[in-house]
């Protein structure tokens, strides 16, 4: 039966440590640290997302704004937005939520975001950082996997390491953090996608899997080897008969997994909490290196 990596737990930790020192902040009679979310259009999954983040803000004592756009907004409209929030003195840290409207170019939204304030680790220049080992914000999932990897001393080293999916949030930064010359890091890499041949042969293989692939219960027991370490990234929503309509579905089908696995994070409870703590987190780190902070 596989020991469980919990990210409910793991988060509560992080956000105890974040409200008690935004608590020091304030009995220094210092602002605390404030997160901007811009929200564009009406999906549904963006906006639970993102008042999720202005909840998260609440619990552990920062200040936040929400910034609403219809899906109609214009680029222009947007960078402007943007800029206004990358000169205010008052916001140390911002999203733009993903994915934007067809008629905005999402790489010249995120190319905008001050580095600086890029708390989702989206920019380039932090991206490129990231890749370098040098010092940077990394993107809150990834971050997120990290610590929990870190916190229960998962053994990283050496171990073979195959991600699915290769997106900009999760797939592909994951796999230059696994093979990072750090802990959790020093991984033998594979990063699987849609143009992989029998992904299942490689995923046997594996010591670790993160899987980011968002289709519900791909994952089963006969398709990874016994005592491998399983990360479940996967968060779809699965219509049912339910009051709310829909329950949240992983990618790991984690009855049977669980009986094989040697460590497993669970849906919910497990990696998506985790990303959440680490937005609030990277919040704190621009906050602290802000010079508009005092
Ligand atoms: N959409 C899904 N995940 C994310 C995230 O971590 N950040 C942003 N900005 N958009 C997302």
């Amino acid at each position: 039966m596989a020991n469980i990596l919990n990210g409910l737990i793991v988060s509560k930790e992080i956000k105890q440590e974040i409200r008690a020192e935004v608590q020091k902040i304030i009995a220094n009679k210092r602002r605390p640290p404030h997160l901007a979310a811009i929200l564009v259009g009406n999906n549904a999954a963006s906006k639970a997302y993102v008042n999720s983040k202005v909840k998260d803000c609440e619990e552990v004592g920062f200040t936040s704004s929400l910034v609403k756009f219809p899906a109609t907004v214009s680029e222009s409209e947007l960078l402007e937005k943007i800029q206004e929030l990358n000169k205010s003195k008052k916001i140390d840290g911002f999203i733009v939520q993903l994915p934007l409207p067809a008629q905005i170019d999402q790489e010249k939204i995120i190319m905008a975001i001050d580095p600086r304030k890029d708390v989702d680790g989206f920019h380039p220049e932090n991206f490129g950082k990231m890749a370098l080992e040098m010092d940077s914000f990394l993107p809150a999932t990834p971050f997120g996997i990290l610590t929990l990897l870190e916190k229960y001393q998962i053994e990283t080293q050496g171990k073979h390491c195959v991600i699915i999916g290769r997106s900009r949030i999760v797939g592909r930064p994951m796999s230059i953090l696994m093979g990072r010359k750090d802990f959790p890091g020093n991984a033998t890499v594979t990063l699987t996608h849609s143009y992989t041949k029998d992904i299942e042969a490689h995923i046997k293989k594996a010591d670790i899997v993160i899987t980011a692939l968002g289709d519900p219960y791909f994952l089963k027991a006969d398709m990874i080897k016994e005592n491998a370490v399983i990360i479940d990234v996967g968060i779809t929503r699965v219509e049912d008969n339910s009051e709310k309509g829909y329950h949240l579905a992983g990618d790991v089908d984690f009855d049977s997994c669980q009986k094989k696995a040697s460590w497993i994070t669970p849906v919910p409870g497990g990696v998506g909490p985790m990303t959440r703590a680490m937005l609030m987190k990277n919040t704190l780190i621009a906050y602290k290196t802000s010079v508009y902070n005092d």
